[in-house]
């Protein structure tokens, strides 16, 4: 059985186990799933209007009684009106992103939620203990998504992490097993953010041609790339390779990020992900999708990862 932790005890979950927040890919039936299964589901709000983060919220409160969270890039001009209206929808558990943990995170305390913020270095890890989260998430390099730019490994992250803060240590990037969730934990997290093994499952809203480019990919297919801009992890292919091409151009660097910003233009990122358009959208994953090749139901993927953390512990309990 995985371990209970502080984490659990935080968020009163079964397992150590948070589903990341993820444009385009997270929504009520994902994060409904995964919260009956044990983790904590997050709805990810950073691709979604006001009307249709409530449409969400709402069915996943149908879907399910256990806790959920709902994940708030703070990048987007909306949102504070995402927060206003999750909390009067009665949202307990936040995870903001992509900002300072100092925005929000006095104003969710007075309406009673929890509050965990991710972040992608020690000393920011540290600074976000210092503005009061409650838990901070800690992503590596390894990544899928937006990322940040100073490429610590989760690996190097956790322990480091851990030195510098005493509230609940949640580790994120490259974990995808059992066995990576119980190496978390032994480097001193409470618990682990997975989000590139979450696309690939049945409740995942990315569309079927993501999902089956992501089967057929290897360890070295995405790479960070706009780190001028906005870095983001992404699987190869066709606009990748623009991006690549445009970034490793003469340009002089204010330049190169006007023509990043127009050739990412609006809409991108659903093309690729929701709309299935392998070609010109943007996919985001990442560098753990070179070890899936399989599309579970959210409840399988957890009885797995349940499987493979024992028979990890058990090896080496012996002798
Ligand atoms: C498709 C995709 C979309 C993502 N979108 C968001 C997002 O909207 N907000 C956020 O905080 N993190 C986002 N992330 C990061 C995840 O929440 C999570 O921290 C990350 O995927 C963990 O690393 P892994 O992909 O190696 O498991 C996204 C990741 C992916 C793969």
């Amino acid at each position: 059985m995985i371990t209970a932790t502080a984490l659990t005890k935080l968020l009163n979950i079964k397992f150590p186990i948070i589903q990341g927040g993820m444009v385009w890919v997270s929504g009520a039936k994902l994060a409904a799933a995964v919260s009956n299964a044990g983790g904590l589901g997050v709805i990810g709000a950073g691709s979604m209007n006001l009307e249709l983060l409530k449409l969400h919220i709402l069915k996943a409160q149908q879907l399910t009684s256990k806790p959920f969270a709902v994940n708030i890039p703070l990048i987007y001009s909306g949102a504070q009106d995402q927060i206003e209206l999750a909390i009067k929808l009665g949202i307990k558990i936040f995870i903001t992103s992509a900002g300072s943990p100092k925005k929000f995170t006095d104003y969710l305390h007075s309406n009673h939620a929890i509050v965990g913020h991710v972040t992608s270095t020690p000393l920011m890890a540290q600074k976000c203990e210092t503005a009061g989260v409650d838990f901070v998430i800690v992503e590596g390099h390894e990544a899928g998504g937006h990322n940040g730019r100073d490429e610590l490994t989760t690996m190097v992250l956790i322990p480091q992490s851990r030195k510098l803060v005493s509230i609940p240590l949640v580790a994120a990037g490259g974990i995808g097993s059992g066995e990576a969730i119980l190496a978390s934990l032994a480097l001193g997290a409470d618990g682990v953010q997975m989000g590139t093994r979450f696309v690939m499952t049945k409740e995942s809203s990315a569309h079927q041609n993501f999902k089956d480019k992501i089967k057929m990919a290897g360890p070295l297919d995405t790479t960070l790339c706009m780190k001028e801009t906005i870095p983001v992890r992404l699987l190869h292919n066709h606009f990748y390779e623009q991006v690549r091409d445009l970034e490793t151009t003469n340009l002089s660097t204010s330049d190169k990020q006007q023509a990043l910003i127009k050739l990412l233009g609006s809409g991108r990122a659903k093309k690729g992900m929701l709309e299935g358009d392998l070609k010109d959208g943007e996919l985001e994953i990442g560098q753990i999708s070179g070890l899936i090749n399989d599309l579970p139901t959210v409840q399988q993927l957890i009885d797995q990862l349940e499987i493979e953390f024992e028979a990890c512990r058990q090896k080496f309990l012996v002798s």
